[in-house]
């Protein structure tokens, strides 16, 4: 309603005015509407403040999110290794790798006795820190404690043990064993080659006929390295084949490459 009231006359012009109230009032009146209380329009400062700060959000996503890689901040990314320069080049080295998996085996199966930290129980469980056992030049002997158990007197590091370590043959896989093993031998200060879960396998099917524990004694029978060859057989070394190769006539030779080349 107009707030002009019209008790004073058609002219609406009240005494002493020059112009009408209601032409005045006409003009505001064409105006917009007021806005609606909460649906004002945006100050445009506002807007184009908000829509810098999107555009600038989205430039710095693009440069520093690191692709939402989780391992973005891992710290290979903040401080990288240097490439392995062995074999494969590029690939994780063998050793790391079974290390790695063997740690998971070791914590679960070993520790317990023999100690995260490889140093056993003094009088009870023998320490692999160290151990000539453990890094006897290949895994013979090892292999065969941790398919069979073993029991009996043992020295180690100029320690007697006269106690039971029980048999893992039925409850760990070659791979298990052999990556177990590499852990063992490359850990602690330890440095000793690799156990392929090939090597524990021949090791396993060479002993299936094995039920009871290892005696240190009946260890001793088996050499240290060489797969699963009889004591006093000697190594199958390329040397030693070249030597076997030059006894044969050159006939014989010639039919055992093409045997091989087959
Ligand atoms: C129940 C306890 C126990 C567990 C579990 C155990 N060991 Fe043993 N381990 C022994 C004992 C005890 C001896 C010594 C046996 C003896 O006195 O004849 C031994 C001996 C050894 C030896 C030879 C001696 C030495 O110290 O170097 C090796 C190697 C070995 N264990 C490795 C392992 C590995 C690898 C595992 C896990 C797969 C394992 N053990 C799990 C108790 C255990």
């Amino acid at each position: 309603m107009s707030v002009h009231s019209d008790n004073r006359g058609q002219s609406g012009l009240d005494s002493g005015e020059a112009t009408d109230v209601r032409d005045l009032h006409a003009a505001i009146l064409r105006e917009r509407p007021d806005p609606i209380e909460g649906r004002e329009p945006l100050n445009l400062w506002v807007v184009a403040f908000i829509a810098a700060l999107l555009f600038w959000a989205g430039t710095y996503l693009t440069q520093y999110s690191g692709g939402f890689r989780s391992d973005e901040f891992a710290e290979r990314q903040i401080n990288p290794a240097p490439a392995p320069v062995a074999a494969g080049g590029g690939a994780e080295d063998p050793v790391s790798k079974a290390v790695k998996e063997g740690a998971i085996v070791f914590a679960t199966s070993c520790s317990p006795c023999h100690q995260a930290d490889g140093n056993g129980v003094s009088g009870q469980f023998p320490p692999l820190a160290a151990s000539e056992w453990v890094l006897a030049e290949g895994p013979n002997r090892i292999a065969r404690i941790v398919l069979n158990g073993l029991s009996g007197p043992i020295q180690v590091k100029g320690s007697e043990y006269n106690n039971a370590m029980n048999a893992f043959r039925d409850s760990l896989d070659d791979r298990q064993i052999a990556n177990v093993l590499t852990y063992i031998r490359n850990s602690w200060g330890n440095k000793a080659s690799l156990v392929t879960p090939a090597e524990v396998g021949a090791i396993r099917g060479g002993t299936s006929d094995r039920s009871q524990a290892w005696t240190v004694a009946d260890l001793e029978k088996v050499p240290v390295s060489g797969g699963a060859a009889p004591a006093g057989a000697p190594a199958l070394t390329p040397a030693a084949l070249k030597e076997a190769l030059k006894k044969l006539s050159p006939d014989e030779l010639k039919s055992v490459l093409q045997d091989v080349g087959k």
